[in-house]
């Protein structure tokens, strides 16, 4: 079933740029700019492109400005002709792209984790290494008793404990099956604030449905003698929106006011993320139940699934909740380019694919714009993509100047962030770890610890826990 809300018809309009795919922004460019400022934009008869000193194009609108209309005075054509809006927004990603890769080559490698102690503007810290030899550390999370929960992207959910200064591992039996598929497996663990008094565990996942297919689930169920029990499915999507690409799941899961919410990726299919019916690019809320809270914003509006809360979200693999507000901040990948932070508010669109800073793998345009009136803009954005994943909030004593910040993880980049927020900006933003391997989740142990689960590139490379732990 499909229903476009007739007031938001305009906003929700399926976007069509038929952008043939000779027309992607390296074609493009090597067509109409490598002449002038060199095939690799190292410049030729004119400037190079991926200087950082640019004489006009001080930001991405600016360079959009002087494609389209050029600059007689120095030589510079205009393309406004040649080029439509979105085709030019593609040629900003790839110029910033190519800028960033020559001063930043792309990380392949991780670094052997540092010994010593390490300096940050506010604590020293060492680094240890807490469980080794895993496969995806996808998700970490603490049970009250001070255990470590977490789960492994290909299957299985592990309790790890410390004892007399040794950690030991055991994995968790009858863990759901996964759909592993490219980016597809079993995703985050969460423990809520009540545990104690229900021993419910919310876990999701990519289900496995018919003909090599999946999509992402939200369950709960209980740790009984070391054995996943009790499951109840509280969120699936239809068995015939299950897809075998496997990308874009999203996937996290986290507690504010009495309130699950829950993120899910928009799966590939790309304008289903402005469609209210469907599960997939959405924020969803729902009661610990699974049941549906009465003032979610779209329980009146026809067609629309009621658990929604916010839609028009890519990739959604960062959530977090502020430790004081309750309030929920989000990180979605973009495709290339458009990475994102973003403030959620109830009933927000965020947008994806009616406006993004990014533009296709294929090099071809998503969107000519950036931003529109009533589409919630991202606080902080990023293109060349970081491939920005994990967000949580350190809420420990043992860091005491880190407090209620917030730490942001990134793939591609091997970083580990810490940001400063103060209502919805970022007021304040420090690079903690790099190159030290994908950071796939991180979260405040009961010792105060920052633990963070480490993916380290390679075939054969085995992944790790690490903890910050402070240091004189
Ligand atoms: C006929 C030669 C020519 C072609 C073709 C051309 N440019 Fe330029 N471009 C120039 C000149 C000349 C300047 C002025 C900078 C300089 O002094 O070299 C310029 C300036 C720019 C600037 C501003 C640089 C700055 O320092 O602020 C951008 C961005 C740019 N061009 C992008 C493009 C793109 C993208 C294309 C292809 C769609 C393109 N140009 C095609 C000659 C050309």
């Amino acid at each position: 079933m499909r229903f476009f809300l007739p007031c938001l018809a305009s906003v929700l309009l399926p976007v069509v740029h038929a952008s043939p795919p000779d027309r992607d922004a390296a074609t493009l460019y090597a067509h109409l700019c490598a002449n002038c400022h060199g095939t690799d934009l190292q410049g030729n008869k004119a400037s190079s492109l991926i200087d950082p000193t640019w004489r006009h194009a001080r930001d991405d609108a600016g360079l959009a400005r002087i494609i389209r209309q050029g600059d007689r005075k120095s030589g510079m054509p205009a393309f406004a002709a040649a080029l439509n809006d979105a085709e030019t927004r593609a040629l900003v990603v790839f110029i910033r792209e190519t800028a960033k890769r020559r001063i930043d080559p792309a990380v392949h490698q991780a670094r052997a984790l540092p010994s010593g102690v390490q300096a940050s503007e506010h604590h020293a810290y060492r680094i240890e290494k807490v469980v080794d030899d895993l496969d995806v550390p996808w998700s970490l999370a603490f049970l009250p008793d001070g255990h470590l929960l977490f789960t492994q992207r290909t299957g299985g959910i592990f309790v790890a404990r410390q004892q007399d200064g040794l950690w030991t591992t055991r994995p968790v039996a009858g863990a759901p099956p996964v759909w592993v598929r490219d980016e597809g497996g079993l995703f985050s663990v969460a423990v809520p604030p009540d545990y104690a008094t229900n021993g419910w565990l919310y876990l999701t996942l990519s289900d496995p449905g018919p003909e090599d297919t999946g999509n992402t689930k939200l369950v709960r169920g209980r740790l009984r003698d070391g054995r996943w029990t009790d499951q109840e499915t509280l969120l699936e999507a239809p068995r015939d929106s299950y897809t075998s690409l496997g990308v874009n799941f999203g996937s996290r899961v986290v507690f504010s006011d009495g309130y699950v919410f829950f993120s899910f990726g928009e799966r590939g299919q790309v304008g289903q993320a402005q469609d209210l019916a469907l599960p997939n690019g959405k924020i969803h809320r729902l009661l610990p139940d699974g049941g549906i809270p009465p003032d979610n914003p779209f329980v009146k509006t026809p067609g629309a699934l009621p658990s929604v809360w916010s839609y028009g979200h890519r990739n959604p693999q960062g959530l977090a909740v502020h430790p004081k507000t309750g309030e929920l901040w989000e990180t979605e990948h973009g495709p290339r380019g458009g990475d994102e932070l973003n403030y959620l508010r109830r009933g927000g669109n965020y947008g994806w694919p009616l406006v993004t800073h990014g533009m296709n793998y294929d090099g071809t345009p998503v969107s000519p714009l950036t931003e529109k009136k009533g589409l919630e803009p991202p606080v902080l954005h990023w293109t060349p993509s970081i491939a920005v994943s994990p967000i949580r909030f350190y809420t420990g004593d043992a860091f005491p100047r880190w407090k209620n910040h917030l730490f942001l993880g990134t793939l591609g980049q091997q970083e580990l962030r810490r940001l400063e927020v103060k209502g919805d900006r970022v007021i304040h933003e420090e690079l903690i770890l790099k190159s030290l391997g994908r950071v796939r989740d991180m979260i405040t142990g009961p010792d105060g610890c920052l633990y963070v689960a480490l993916e380290i590139p390679g075939p054969d490379t085995p992944d790790y826990i690490v903890r910050l732990v402070p240091a004189p």
